[in-house]
């Protein structure tokens, strides 16, 4: 796919739903009693590859409408051994969480996932599952295919997180669910809350203590989940990318409703805010249990390069990649410390964006834990380049938001893998001015 250098952006942007929540809604309402119905659920590839894996496990989902599901859940302890490999497609959230639900129920499930998902580390789940008993047999390095036998008459555990992970810490919290007595996860560096909103929603109990040691998450065991009715916010990872593409091509002027306000999801809009970014959040209100406000975005022709503060990477980890586009059309340098998590996501994206970035004609400087991009100014970044996008849907949307600002048009080698996260970026994209063409 190709992007061409836009006029200006016009209009409003309803991005999709939230992925992570969309997930967990499918997950936690397998794990209940009752029937979860959901609304707005995020249709990417990746939600859909969770939702067939809880068929697979044993509850019913079904899609009704456009974003309308519903989920028969089977009950906490009570996943049946899926007859066929487990394929979570694209997915970290999916795998990891999946591997955590059924980590103490008696029963062997095989996973896999595509070319990308295979080179990722799941140790990270698997030696944290392993205290309750869970043992797991993959590939060298802890990499997928993984086939992972749940542990009977597990106890619940006590861990402190080493990896800043919400993935991790959500699949200890559902293993602990059939665990007997108190699970205990221990994060030093808070990362997204939505599986400790969502199982109080569900009726676990299940408190958070704000200490000096980070935050302690304390749940009880074995408890019975009742299904609720899911109403999923906007994913603001999505909304990002309207966002920034409104900030970057001159004289835009849009509308995103809805976009998450909650702390641990919301370290770019700050960090933009920091940049001279003009953006006003209208309209605070709650929805779907989530913090949300409507975002009125202009064209920002003064944007400075600023120091990331490396403390706030857990509340923007999905958003690196387009920062770094942002952070292109700004003045001066953007300083991302503390970014080494970006390594072994849906690809390298330090490796990506800096590939890439350098092909459009963009100084950057690099190393294990860093990412620093030399601004070029509004309209100084020349282009003319094709990024590869690695199976990284959001590589292939940076790339593609870079275009419309960029001298020479910017090409995606394979922009398939935005289905997964934001199948309706290329409408809403060109719905809203932007010039996108196949090939
Ligand atoms: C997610 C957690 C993050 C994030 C991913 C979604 C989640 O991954 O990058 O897109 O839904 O829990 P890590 O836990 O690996 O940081």
């Amino acid at each position: 796919m190709t992007s061409r250098k836009a006029g200006p952006l016009k209009g409003t942007a309803s991005v999709p739903g939230d992925k992570s929540i969309s997930h967990r809604s499918l997950i936690f309402g397998a794990m209940s009693i009752g029937t979860t119905k959901v609304t707005g659920l995020l249709e990417g590839q990746d939600v859909l590859d969770t939702a067939k894996a809880m068929r697979a496990f044993g509850a019913t989902v079904t899609q009704h409408g456009p974003g309308d599901w519903s989920v028969e859940g089977v009950g906490v302890g009570n996943f049946v051994e899926p007859a066929d490999v487990i394929d979570c497609g694209n997915s970290g959230t999916g795998v990891r969480l999946i591997m955590g639900t059924m980590a103490t129920s008696p029963i062997t499930a095989t996973f896999t996932g595509d070319a990308s998902l295979r080179k990722r580390p799941m140790g990270r789940v698997t030696e944290p599952l392993a205290e309750f008993g869970t043992m797991a047999y993959g590939r060298k390095g802890g990499r997928l295919p993984m086939t992972v036998v749940g542990a009977s008459d597990a106890k619940g555990i006590r861990h402190t997180l080493k990896v800043a992970s919400a993935q991790v810490k959500s699949a200890i919290l559902l293993a602990g669910l059939n665990a007997s007595g108190e699970t205990v996860v221990i994060e030093k560096e808070p990362t997204r809350d939505h599986s400790e909103r969502m199982l109080v929603g569900f009726g676990a109990n299940l408190t958070v203590d704000k200490t000096k040691e980070g935050h302690v998450i304390t749940l009880q065991g074995r408890p019975s989940l009742r299904a609720q009715t899911v109403a999923v916010p906007r994913d603001p990872s999505s909304a990002a990318f309207p966002v920034c593409a409104a900030l970057i091509v001159e004289g835009s002027d849009i509308f995103v409703p809805g976009v998450s306000q909650n702390l641990t999801r919301n370290g770019l809009y700050i960090t933009l805010v920091e940049m001279g970014a003009e953006i006003e959040f209208q309209n605070p209100r709650e929805e779907g249990g989530e913090p949300v406000a409507d975002l009125r975005v202009k064209f920002s022709g003064n944007m400075k390069g600023i120091e990331v503060p490396p403390e706030r990477a857990p509340s923007m980890i999905d958003e690196y990649p387009i920062l770094s586009v942002v952070a292109s059309f700004a003045t001066g340098k953007t300083v991302m410390r503390g970014v080494k998590e970006l390594r072994v996501k849906e690809s390298d994206r330090i490796d990506a964006m800096a590939r890439g970035l350098e092909a459009c004609g963009v100084t950057i400087e690099e190393d294990e834990d860093t990412l620093i991009v030399h601004g070029m100014g509004p309209g100084g970044m020349p282009g003319g380049a094709t990024a590869k996008t690695h199976i990284d849907h959001r590589i292939a949307m940076s790339f593609l938001v870079a275009g419309m600002a960029s001298q020479q048009p910017i090409s995606v080698d394979d922009a398939s893998p935005i289905a997964t996260s934001f199948p309706i970026f290329e409408s809403l994209m060109t719905g809203l001015g932007a010039t996108l063409t196949q090939g």
